[in-house]
Parts: C-alpha cells; sequence; structure tokens
C-alpha cells in the first residue's frame, strides 16, 4: 500500500447516504472512487453466473480473485455484460451479504480493494475500510441512521426506479442484513477508531456533506499531521 497517497473511508449500514456522500466527495476533491460493495454485488453475480454455491467457499474465493468486473464511469460491468442495474436490487444485496461473510472471499478480495489507491487519493466506501482495507486511512467517517429512516430512503428509491416492493419487508430485509454484517466474525461492521460519526437519520443530505467536508479540511490541513 502506498502510504503517501490520502485515503478517506466512509463506513455504514445500507441506506444510510454513504454511497452518495461518498460520490459526491470524489467528486468535490477530484479523487478516484471505491464502491466496495459493488464489488460484492457483482460478486454474488458472477456465482450465480457460474454456479458456485454459497457454501463452496474455496470457489468463492477463487472467483473473487479472478472477479472480471470494469467500472467505467455510472456503469459496471462483469466481463462482457453490463451489471449496473442487476446488482442494486434487493435480492442482489442480501447475496452479496451472505457471500460477504466468508473469509475466502474477503481475502480474495483484499489487494483488489487496495490497487484502487492512486493519486490525487481515494474516497472508499464500505463496511471495513477504515478498520480492516485501509486501517491506515488519514480520515474516517462512519455513518448511520435508523434501519425506519433507510428502509425509506430504500422504497423511495425503487418506486423511482418503477418497482414495487412492501415496506414492511424492506424494514425487515435492512434488519437481517444489518445483523448478518455487524456479527459475522470476519471483518463485521463496526466504527473504526477515531472516525467521525454521524448519524443522519434526520440530516439532510446537504448538511451531512456540509459536516464531513468540515472534518476532511481538519483532518487534512498541514497542522494535522
Ligand atoms: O454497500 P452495499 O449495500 O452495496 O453492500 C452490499 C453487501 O456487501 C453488504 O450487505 C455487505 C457486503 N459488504 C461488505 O461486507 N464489506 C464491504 N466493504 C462492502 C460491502
Amino acid at each position: 500500500m502506498n502510504a503517501t497517497i490520502p485515503v478517506i473511508t466512509i463506513d455504514g449500514p445500507s441506506g444510510s447516504g454513504k454511497g452518495t456522500i461518498a460520490k459526491q466527495l470524489a467528486e468535490q476533491l477530484g479523487w478516484h472512487l471505491l464502491d466496495s460493495g459493488a464489488l460484492y454485488r457483482v460478486l454474488a453475480c458472477y456465482a450465480q453466473r457460474q454456479q458456485v454455491q454459497a457454501d463452496e467457499a474455496a470457489k468463492l474465493g477463487e472467483l473473487a480473485r479472478l472477479l472480471p468486473i470494469r467500472f467505467e464511469g455510472e456503469r459496471i460491468w462483469l466481463d462482457s455484460e453490463d451489471v449496473s442495474s442487476l446488482i442494486r436490487t434487493e435480492s442482489m444485496g442480501n447475496a452479496a451479504s451472505r457471500i460477504a461473510a466468508i473469509p475466502e472471499v474477503r481475502a480474495g478480495l483484499l489487494q483488489r480493494q487496495r490497487d484502487f489507491v492512486r493519486p490525487p487519493g481515494l474516497v472508499a466506501d464500505g463496511r471495513d475500510m477504515g478498520t480492516v482495507v485501509f486501517p491506515q486511512a488519514q480520515v474516517k467517517i462512519f455513518l448511520t441512521a435508523s434501519a425506519e429512516e433507510r428502509a425509506k430512503r430504500r422504497y423511495k428509491q425503487l418506486l423511482d426506479k418503477g418497482m414495487t416492493v412492501k415496506m414492511n419487508s424492506l424494514v425487515e430485509e435492512i434488519r437481517e442484513r444489518d445483523e448478518r454484517d455487524r456479527t459475522r466474525t470476519e471483518s463485521p461492521l463496526e466504527v473504526p477508531a477515531a472516525a467521525l460519526q454521524l448519524d443522519s437519520s434526520s440530516m439532510s443530505i446537504e448538511t451531512v456533506m456540509q459536516q464531513v467536508l468540515d472534518f476532511v479540511q481538519l483532518k487534512l490541513s498541514p497542522a494535522a499531521s
């Protein structure tokens, strides 16, 4: 890992707003972006295509190392297939969460995530960015929100995409996924030391973004090092 290239990590559960904040922050700074959840989602899709089951840990680890994924602006490719929309479904999120608990999978994706560190800097979002993948990161942020608020946001997103979904089952699914991501033994979702913690339940994206920017400026100012 190149310790001279700055890294900002944004961790948190799904629907906390971390994806939106990470994207805006990377754009404002002119830095690279790593959406690590997309790697797990595309891997879940790849495993289905290759007919590898969730209990075949060694094979899944191998698929993780070889994953033919390509990020192209807003589009994400698995081999020659554009999987950008497919990987955003609830079922693919759940499949990703299940395989993400497998140590061989996490080991297979570790170096691939670190390879995203390139000048002038990287903004990385996920569950274990500040704890395991980039423990040396200069700035760490942990974003959360209540399960009800996150379900509401997700519900709206899905409606906007023309998909129908029941609010009750969405809250249940979110709780179930949180529980799995938080309690797994390998790299569980947890707050990194020295992270800025924000609960976005009753905050607008603009307010969250402003607080994040203030913290980033404080941490990256020459006086902070
Ligand atoms: O952030 P997301 O909803 O796209 O992530 C999908 C799943 O992938 C999430 O439920 C858990 C897993 N994941 C992970 O274990 N570690 C990460 N750094 C990112 C995602």
